[in-house]
């Protein structure tokens, strides 16, 4: 299985590097023969040839590679983020990733938040109108088709299903967006009725922001449109203590391909300092592993990130004084010891 590596821009330059020694430990040590490729896709090559995503890049990814392990995007120099739409939304819609899982991991258990990750919000349809360059009208369409809905709300439910997972909840804002958010109840309901284990509840997503952030403990699934997903991914960042520890795995179920990278971005005010988290980027790697059925593999490296993120190597963002390099070297450090004390099977 080849993984494309594309570290991005600002501090994703720095935790996916830190990250890939753990994933190779892994791979030689339970024989998942993962190999990678870098790929220098960002805002350099943006300013220096224009190019975001280059042509014949999603066909070659489908092709010779099973995964992309991204860091972030987002670069001062580039204040609209052209770039990153063109490479990060280009890669969720032209590979169908339309799954987006973002685990909330909370002390006492955890929300799967699914986020729908191709349509809504993100379609790009819309415009400007103006004169002398001044903008007054502004039109962002918000589209959701049935199909995609279906299918990402019956895959999801399944998701849920397969991990014992009983409680549902749909957020959405279908009394003051009734067009798409009345599809989304509509779809919610009737797929639902597929799962008679399952529990289903339908929330606003104004309330609901506000019930997970008073007590996330009743949550179990979480499912949500585009852009509602992104915020409370990142309000369940902010409940795990911090963005540097959130993850995320987009996921195509059709062709099991798979994008996974932290939730965090390109975090400018840190860059260059080497103090950024790599907890989320390995956290990312877990969800990865996850994905390929490495089960033992996943939860070794969840369990010395965990422990690692408690030492003293913790970084600033998690009241420590460690650093990116640091940390990462607890993670391995703990990993070879998990490793060495592995019962041999051979
Ligand atoms: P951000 O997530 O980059 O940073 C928000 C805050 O969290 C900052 O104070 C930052 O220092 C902190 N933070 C984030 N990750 C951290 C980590 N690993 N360790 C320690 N602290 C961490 O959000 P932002 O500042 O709004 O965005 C910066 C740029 O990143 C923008 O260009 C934005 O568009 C882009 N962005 C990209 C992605 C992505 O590529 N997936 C996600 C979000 C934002
Ligand atoms: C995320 C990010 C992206 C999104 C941006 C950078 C386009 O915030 O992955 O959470 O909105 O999806
Ligand atoms: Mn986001």
């Amino acid at each position: 299985m080849r993984i494309a590596v594309v570290p991005g821009d600002g501090i994703g330059k720095e935790v996916i590097p830190a990250t890939l020694p753990a994933l190779t430990l892994l791979s030689d040590a339970f024989g998942l023969d993962l190999e990678y490729d870098v790929f220098g896709w960002g805002a350099d090559e943006w300013i220096a040839s224009g190019v975001g995503l280059p042509t014949g890049a999603v066909e070659r990814l489908s092709k010779d590679y099973g995964c992309v392990f991204l860091g972030a995007l987002g670069d001062p120099r580039i204040p609209d983020m052209a770039h990153g739409r063109e490479i990060l939304l280009g890669l969720r819609r032209e590979l169908d990733l339309y799954v987006n899982h973002r685990p909330i991991v909370l002390s006492d258990g955890v929300i799967d938040l699914y986020r729908e990750n191709t349509q809504g919000l993100y379609v790009g349809v819309g415009g400007t109108v103006g004169r002398a360059g001044v903008v007054n009208v502004a039109i962002d369409e918000c589209v959701y088709t049935r199909d995609t809905v279906e299918k990402f709300v019956r895959s999801c439910l399944r998701r849920l299903s397969e991990k014992g997972r009983r409680k549902v909840t749909l957020v959405h804002k279908a009394n003051a967006v009734p067009n798409t958010g009345g599809l989304w109840v509509d779809v919610f309901r009737k797929e639902l009725g597929a799962f008679p284990e399952m529990i289903g509840s339908e929330e606003y997503v104004d309330s609901f922001c506000y019930n997970l952030v008073r007590d996330p403990t009743p949550y179990e699934g979480v499912l949500a449109s585009n852009l509602f997903g992104d915020i409370i991914s990142d309000i369940g960042a902010a409940l795990m203590g911090g963005l540097g520890l959130a993850a995320s795995a987009s996921i195509c179920p059709e062709t099991g391909f798979v994008l996974v990278e932290p939730v965090h971005g390109s975090a400018p005010d840190i860059a260059g300092k080497g103090v950024a988290n790599p907890c989320a980027a390995a956290m990312s790697v877990v969800l990865m592993l996850d994905h390929f059925g490495h089960t033992e593999a996943a939860d070794m490296l969840r369990a010395c990130v965990g422990e690692a993120a408690r030492s003293d190597a913790a970084t600033p963002d998690l009241g420590g004084r460690g650093t990116t390099d640091g940390l990462m070297g607890t993670v391995l450090a703990l990993l070879g010891r998990r490793l060495s004390e592995r019962p041999r099977t051979d």
